[in-house]
């Protein structure tokens, strides 16, 4: 593999941590801003919300002006609003403009979500692909993590504390904005608006020289610059298949509940009585276990495929919420084992579902439809993450814990079934293959 492409990756995987610094650092600045702006619960979930229905919106934007203008401009686009997204709330003092800056930082979660895996799938070579996708989940869970991290060290900096931790966002943006400058546009995407000699330039500094023309000719076939693919094409029969497998997949990933711990994880500390400084330490080994076990996958996927990774992961998450189900229904609610189900679980997520619904779903689209297409994906994967963020507290005030969590188990176990039964393996084959393959 060419270092180029790693270095282009990484630049664009900033995406993705800003991603995970923006979706985590809310959950250690709730115990401050929810009593400076007098927070009821509901308005606090409200709040914490705001976020994720920007990122509706930004991946709603994405899918169309991505095509447009091209993925690095929009990516652009994004870093520049992570940017102000970051200055605005940290510095606001009245809970509707926190709400609308969270908003604009949702957006460009939204925007990144969708094109930074997109533009790293599309410059890639085949065999290491997963790989490289999957750096961008590395990238998402650095991001939680480090948020995690620096709300830690900035807690006990005086009652502007969320104000500092909201603040260091704005350092990734900037890197993201002008690292951009050294990346090219994508070649799948140079190909899809005529310009053919540069996106040849592109793939001679991606692939190896003997393949950069069989690439292009590959990409050639599978894109007509006349033809602009509109949603409709969505929904012919057999792109409406791949669009399904999408969109169930990003709405499992959800609700199999890893937000319910990413983003409650202190206040769930916090309530089994620890003081909100070991609340937040304890948060820092979930972020920590999240970002080992991204590595671990990113060393399988290529090897053992997507699927089998997915399925791995799946049942090892059943166990671990039906272990800490049964914990709950004994009354045990806290000590060394509830960590370890709940480092457990999320281990299982981030070798296996984390990345790899990433990967796939940057993968099953063809050319054409693809930014499209992850469009609505996506669109769904942020719709089951507010559903589950809003729902979650509801749950376990109604259902309690032990229910709650076995609710969650009993979904990774559907989900086995549904990946094992419809989910087709995209690993070491050129998108272009995987296009013949699976739109048939
Ligand atoms: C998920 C996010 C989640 C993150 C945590 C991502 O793959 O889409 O919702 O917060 O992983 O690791």
């Amino acid at each position: 593999m060419k270092n180029y492409v790693v270095f282009i990756s990484v630049i664009v995987a900033f995406g993705g941590l800003l991603f995970g610094f923006d979706t985590g650092v809310i959950a250690g600045t709730l115990i401050f801003i929810q009593p400076y702006f007098g927070l009821s619960e509901v308005a606090l979930g409200w709040t914490v919300s705001s976020l994720l229905f920007g990122c509706v919106l930004g991946v709603l934007m994405a899918g169309k002006i991505g095509d447009k203008y091209g993925r690095k401009k929009v990516l652009m686009l994004a870093a520049f609003l992570f940017l102000i997204s970051s200055i605005g709330s940290a510095t606001s003092k009245m809970v509707l403009v926190f709400i609308f800056f969270r908003i604009i930082g949702g957006v460009a979660v939204g925007v990144a979500s969708i094109l930074s895996p997109m533009y790293i799938a599309e410059v890639s070579p085949a065999k290491y692909r997963g790989r490289l996708v999957s750096l961008n989940q590395l990238a998402i869970v650095s991001g939680i993590l480090v948020a995690f991290f620096t709300n830690y060290l900035l807690v006990d900096t005086g009652i502007n504390n969320w104000r500092w931790m909201l603040t260091i966002d704005a350092i990734p943006a900037i890197i993201l904005f002008f690292g951009l400058f050294f990346v090219p546009e994508s070649p799948r995407w140079l190909v899809g608006i005529g310009k053919i000699e540069k996106a040849m330039a592109v793939l001679l500094k991606t692939s190896k020289d003997s393949e950069a023309t069989l690439r292009l000719e590959e990409i050639k076939q599978t894109v007509t610059v006349k033809e602009q693919a509109s949603y409709r094409d969505l929904l012919s029969p057999k792109a409406k298949r791949i669009l399904w497998i999408g969109v169930l997949l990003a709405i499992f990933q959800q609700i199999t509940g890893i937000n319910t711990i990413m983003y409650y994880a202190p206040k769930i500390f916090a309530q089994v009585g620890q003081s909100n400084d070991s609340a937040l330490l304890q948060t820092i080994a979930i972020g920590g276990t999240n970002l080992v076990f991204t590595v671990v996958a990113m060393l399988l996927i290529d090897r053992l495929g997507r699927k089998k990774l997915i399925l791995l992961g799946s049942a090892g998450m059943a166990v671990m919420l039906i272990s800490l189900s049964f914990l709950y229904f004994q009354n045990i609610t806290t000590g060394a084992l509830i960590l370890v189900f709940v480092l457990g679980y999320i281990a299982f997520f981030a070798a296996s579902f984390g990345p790899a619904l990433w990967v796939i779903v940057s993968e099953i689209f063809p050319n054409k439809l693809r930014s499209k297409g992850m469009s609505i994906t996506l669109v769904s994967l942020w719709a089951a993450c507010i559903g589950v963020t809003i729902v979650f507290p509801v749950m376990l005030d109604v259902f309690s814990g032990a229910a709650t969590f076995l609710i969650f188990g009993l979904i990774c176990i559907l989900s086995f079934w549904y990946v094992w039964r419809f989910v087709p393996e995209t690993k070491g084959k050129t998108l272009e293959e995987l296009e013949k393959e699976l739109i048939k």
